[in-house]
């Protein structure tokens, strides 16, 4: 017979996912209801609008995608690529490498180019591309876990404008940590995770598309057959490859027509629901000054145990920070005895990076100064066991120097 499930308190100061706020725990909780109960319809209304607060959009479409945060770029990418259809995607970091994959299964034409792991692309990397290109649809991530880097993207959506280009961006580790203003910067699709900046868990993916995109989704809307009311045409694009994560389809569930798609993940809409409802009570400028603040208080740390951070610090995610493992020091080792004597978890790292940097995350519930300076306490003893020189004390009082807090 198994035991009862009793997860060991960890901190999860990985990559993500991170702790949940206890609020969002609680909200999972709560009863189910049937997706077509009048209570259920206006808890899905209130998300949509919770949701817009947190992209910063006017957007009626502002939904939820039930699944983790690739569900939410599978669902983009399936709606708005059409077989043939160039496709544009600017690498780097593994999760560049994922939409490439993704757009490919997609039947996209797709063109990627990298930049150096630990950088982003300049402006004029990315209009030379357009102009090499000439892409219909362009996917980019905004914050790539993997290399802890942030790409500046104010400037992009008009780009693809001038270029008659849809714009996608992953914004899984970045939605509610760094401003995103999608309206502003013209992004014309967007989509997220709960499990990073958000405070909750994975498995819910919101998701944003305004007019542009809505109208390359709708003439691909074919409804199934066993829904189809008599006379009602499909669109003349053609239908979109995927059930699940038909965009179209699944505007008609969210709409008031509430057209029967997929049996919804109850608990995860209020897990999504809980999340953005947090984030916009706490405001999200106050959200991102948190997380900036941890970020200082943490790179201030690391650099006291004589720590050398990784990639372009001018674009560094202020949610993760890579680190590089110190010359000496064996990487899994100082995880596993951070996991085994202080209940911590860091994060390794991917592809060319593996074994080489740590990803020691300060997002969502986990952006706070106690978890920045009991990570660092505990790094620093776990350091000095492993005969690693610095300094003792030196990086909590660093840490809380930087929260002006000494
Ligand atoms: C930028 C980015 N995109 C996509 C994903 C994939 O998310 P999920 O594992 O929730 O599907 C991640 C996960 O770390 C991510 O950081």
């Amino acid at each position: 017979m198994a035991e009862e499930i009793n997860p060991a308190p960890r901190l999860l100061m990985g990559p993500g996912p991170i702790n949940a706020d206890p609020r969002v725990l609680r909200a999972m909780s709560a009863q189910l209801l049937g997706q077509f109960d009048p209570q259920f319809r206006a808890y899905m209304r209130e998300t949509m609008e919770l949701y817009r607060g947190v992209f910063q959009t006017g957007n009626r479409w502002t939904l939820v995608i039930d699944g983790t945060a690739r569900a939410g770029i599978e669902a983009a990418l399936a709606s708005v690529i059409e077989p043939g259809d160039r496709v544009l995607v600017p690498v780097f970091g593994r999760f560049g490498h994922l939409k490439v994959e993704i757009a490919k299964r997609c039947g996209g034409d797709v063109r990627a180019i990298e930049t150096e792991w630990g950088t982003v692309f300049g402006s004029e990397a990315l209009a030379a591309a357009m102009r090499e290109h000439r892409p219909r649809v362009v996917a980019i991530s905004h914050g790539d876990t993997s290399t802890t880097m942030a790409q500046p993207l104010a400037d992009l959506g008009r780009l693809c404008r001038d270029h008659d280009a849809l714009l996608y961006v992953d914004a899984t580790a970045t939605l509610g940590g760094m401003d995103l203003p999608v309206d502003a910067w013209q992004l014309d699709l967007v989509s997220a995770g709960l499990q990073k900046c958000l405070a909750g868990p994975s498995g819910s993916a919101p998701l944003t598309l305004n007019e542009r995109a809505e109208s390359r989704i709708l003439r691909r809307r074919h409804i199934e057959a066993g829904l189809k009311r008599p006379g009602e045409k499909d669109g003349e694009g053609p239908i979109i490859r995927s059930n699940y994560f038909d965009l179209a389809m699944v505007i008609d569930y969210w709409s008031d027509k509430a057209l029967n798609h997929h049996t919804e993940a109850t608990t995860m809409l209020y897990a999504a629901r809980e999340c953005a409802r947090i984030v916009l009570a706490e405001g999200l400028p106050h959200a991102f000054a948190r997380h900036a603040a941890a970020s200082q208080a943490l790179c201030a740390g690391l650099a006291a145990m004589g720590l050398k951070l990784f990639g372009d610090q001018r674009h560094k995610m202020p949610n993760v920070t890579g680190v590089h493992v110190p010359a000496g020091v064996d990487g899994e080792k100082v995880r596993g005895a951070l996991l085994d004597h202080f209940n911590i978890e860091i994060g390794t790292s991917f592809g060319p990076l593996h074994g080489k940097i740590w990803r020691i995350g300060t997002m969502g519930y986990n952006a706070r100064k106690d978890a920045v300076l009991t990570t660092l306490a505990a790094l620093e003893a776990v350091l000095a066991a492993q005969r690693h020189k610095l300094a003792r004390g030196a990086a909590v009082d660093a840490a809380l120097a930087a929260y002006g807090a000494t």
